[in-house]
């Protein structure tokens, strides 16, 4: 597969090359030809470019540092900027488009550089995976690692070389509309998907047929955001910054992330845009990080609206200063850096870095060599039958069983059931939030999945109606093929009839499968919340279908936890299905009918209430740390659900937990074994975690970290001895009082279980 589409590519080049030849035209330049190993591929890379910055003007250079938005109105044509050497365009998806612009900036450009052509491929491309968080809720990399190795291939087979992903912000709040576009609240399984992501999309080596160059983002603490609300400061410890909020971007850094997006907001008082400590101390001192750094949207001239810098050519100089190699979409490199190098307050010596890193990149891409794809191929690429598959299993391993009162799930396969709720038959919300290159008829929705579903089960019988209807708001200039289609009950009276008669649907079925949660527009970027209650009438409604005593399954559809509080004590059952994307109709349908078993877990802690957040399992003990109820007048501080909680229509029991040694040293490692047990009657999964706690060091420990665990499947009755190894330098932390990062010999409780609430426990030493 890979050596064909190299194949493919060589050829376009010599196709192209004799094509310009005969043209007249200037041709690529016989040293970007392809290097054959990793070795050859450094030294011709800094051939070529160091040979391109010798014949660089400064604003050609400048060019190469900036990005251009193609979404918004344009004073100079986009073919105008590619020959001028733009460095890259974010928001085209047409891959005729780019492939006309590549041609542009490769043969018609002074120095023939190819441009990169970025977008926001978060989960999926045109075909939609489950939104990250949910695919953390798998807790198996190899899931994610998968979605995004598909959503690389399908961008790439468009034309789209970068994409703006993964998000590796660590959310303890739900407020924050962002927390469905990364992993939750733990640093380590943060740190695990966000590593698997980046192999996801990059493969092997950076450069492949299907290779697309990884973004992580947004450096550092965005999903701190105080309140919850989007784009605002964050003030964050040392020693949480270190400990919490860092080791995802590290372990990003480590798996060979080729470019880091700055995050929006004022980190401490200093904004990441402009943060010398963040882009020169830790990233490039502490972790080498040498692939190059774009700002977010606008971020550098945003620096005069924090009050930092003190106009556009100041926000220049400290940006560039700080380490931003790359501006997105705001126009102050363009138009106050050449200024800022002619009087000394940027050196050369910086420009030249900067733009050293971006063409390194281009290069290690490929883009040099192989800058064009096949526009007539790329159609055939998108939506597969293997992409749907695809997206379906991801779907139907993120999905997290809440609670199954008397088993009432799996639904049995006769009988009628009633679909009731304003998402049963949304194409455009199953998706969630960043779908842009998506198409909604591509969707199969929960109505499309269950009619497939009922096809071939004769005795079943679906009746369906939406009951209620939640509003969006106004589509975003990203999204507007998202826009709300108009209310199909527009006065009062219509919509109590509606009401009225799911209620009757639920009365006259056998169970009711109530499809429930926010439209995809509110949550993502721009979408806090105030309150997580079910928006519109959906509460009313559910509590409505819950007193006509029919067995009730809530369905839900979310980017972050709901208040779903009195369902946890009323409705029999409750599926988290987040957004699970294109093919998700069938993987609820499949889920529901008990051809796929839930087996995910909570990537985050379940709050029972919006009072409650921030809200995480990872806090540090107190006073009266076994009375949750002191901490408020009013209620629990326990979350609903903890973090790594979810039940399977399996049962499972855990035990026997050994371990290799009783001591470690601070360079060795430890293996915990436990034997698991599938006592149910079914094939199902469960996910083995590990969790420890330091019982005193130079400074107080959270109360329970997350060091290890394993998603296993076991057939009915199966028995399986898993094996998870801990290593020291896991359970190494920054102090706020060494102000280093060690291993700090001491002892350690352990806790082997399926949540973080686990009860299996042992010690060890570290010496
Ligand atoms: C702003 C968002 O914060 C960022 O995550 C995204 O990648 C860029 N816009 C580009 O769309």
């Amino acid at each position: 597969m890979y050596a064909s589409a190299l194949r493919r590519s060589t050829l376009f080049v010599a196709i192209a090359f004799f094509t310009l030849a005969s043209a007249g035209l200037p041709l690529l330049n016989p040293v970007f030809a392809a290097p054959t190993t990793s070795e050859g591929n450094d030294v011709a890379a800094s051939r070529v470019v160091e040979g391109l910055l010798k014949k660089m003007t400064l604003e050609e250079k400048i060019g190469q540092m900036s990005q251009v938005a193609l979404n918004q109105p344009q004073t100079i044509s986009p073919e105008e900027q590619a020959r001028q050497g733009v460095g890259s365009f974010l928001f085209i998806t047409d891959p005729a488009r780019i492939n006309h612009l590549q041609h542009v900036a490769v043969e018609q450009s002074r120095l023939h550089i190819p441009l990169i052509f970025g977008f926001d491929v978060i989960h999926g491309f045109r075909t939609i995976y489950p939104v990250p968080l949910a695919l953390a809720a798998s807790w198996d990399p190899k899931v994610a690692e998968h979605a995004q190795h598909m959503a690389a291939r399908e961008a790439r087979a468009a034309g789209v070389n970068w994409t703006f992903a993964p998000m590796v912000d660590i959310a303890r709040d739900a407020r924050w509309g962002r927390i469905m576009e990364g992993a939750g609240e733990d640093p380590y399984l943060g740190a695990r998907m966000a590593e698997a992501q980046i192999h996801g999309f990059q493969g092997e080596t950076l450069g492949g047929p299907d290779s697309l160059l990884a973004c992580v983002k947004h450096f550092a603490g965005y999903g701190a955001a105080v309140g919850g609300r989007d784009y605002e400061e964050s003030n964050i410890s040392d020693e949480q910054l270190w400990n919490v909020y860092l080791p995802p971007f590290e372990a990003a850094v480590d798996a060979g992330s080729g470019t880091l997006m700055t995050a929006y907001m004022d980190l401490n008082g200093v904004p990441a845009a402009g943060n010398n400590w963040l882009l020169h101390d830790v990233l490039r001192d502490k972790w080498h990080f040498n692939g190059f750094v774009v700002s977010d949207w606008d971020a550098v001239k945003s620096l005069t609206v924090h009050g930092f810098a003190a106009d556009d050519a100041d926000a220049a100089a400290r940006a560039v200063n700080a380490g931003i190699d790359m501006e997105m979409t705001s126009h102050v490199y363009r138009d106050q850096l050449a200024a800022a190098v002619k009087d000394g307050r940027v050196s050369q010596a910086t420009v030249d870095e900067a733009v050293r890193r971006i063409l390194t990149v281009k290069y290690r891409l490929g883009l040099f060599s192989s800058p064009y794809i096949n526009v007539e191929e790329a159609p055939s690429r998108m939506v597969t039958q293997e992409q749907r598959t695809a997206s379906r299993l991801a779907a139907e391993r993120s999905a997290v069983l809440l609670r199954n009162e008397n088993q009432i799930l799996p639904l049995k396969t006769s009988g009628t059931v009633a679909l009731i709720g304003p998402l049963i038959d949304s194409k455009a919300d199953i998706m969630g939030s960043w779908s842009l290159a998506a198409h909604q008829a591509d969707s199969v929705t929960v109505l499309d999945g269950m009619k497939r579903y009922t096809a071939s089960h004769p005795a079943l019988k679906i009746v369906s109606t939406v009951g209620v209807e939640i509003e969006r708001g106004q589509p975003s200039i990203f999204d507007e093929q998202f826009a709300s289609p108009k209310p199909k009950f527009a006065t009062d009276d219509q919509r109590q009839r509606e009401f009225a008669h799911a209620i009757e649907l639920v009365k006259s079925s056998d169970v009711a499968v109530l499809v429930l949660g926010e439209s995809q527009d509110m949550s993502g970027e721009r979408a806090s919340r105030s309150t997580l209650t079910l928006p519109g009438k959906q509460e009313q409604l559910l509590e409505a279908a819950v007193a006509t005593g029919k067995p009730i399954v809530l369905l839900l559809m979310n980017g972050r936890p709901l208040d779903i509080t009195w369902a946890s004590s009323h409705v029999a059952a409750i599926l988290d299905d987040w957004y699970p994307g294109t093919d998700g109709g069938n993987a609820i349908a499949n889920l529901l009918f008990g051809e796929a078993v839930p087996g995910g877990k909570l990537p985050v802690s379940w709050p029972r209430t919006v009072g409650q957040e921030p809200l995480y399992y990872g806090e540090n003990l107190t006073q009266i740390p076994d009375a949750p109820n002191t901490r408020y007048w009013d209620g629990s501080s326990a979350p609903l659900y903890p973090f790594g909680f979810g039940l399977s229509y399996s049962t499972f029991t855990l035990g026997n937990l050994k371990s290799s040694a009783s001591t470690m040293h601070t360079t060795g490692s430890i293996t915990m074994s436990c034997d698991v047990t599938n006592i149910g009657k079914i094939a199902a999964d469960e996910v083995v975690q590990i969790y420890t706690h330091q019982r005193a060091g130079s400074a107080s420990r959270p109360v329970r970290e997350l060091k290890g665990f394993k998603r296993v499947t076991l057939k009915a009755g199966e028995h399986q001895t898993v094996s998870i190894k801990v290593d020291a330098q896991e359970l190494a932390f920054w102090s706020p009082q060494t102000h280093k990062r060690s291993v700090e010999p001491g002892v350690f409780d352990l806790w082997v279980g399926n949540s973080s609430q686990a009860t299996t426990h042992t010690t060890f030493a570290v010496k």
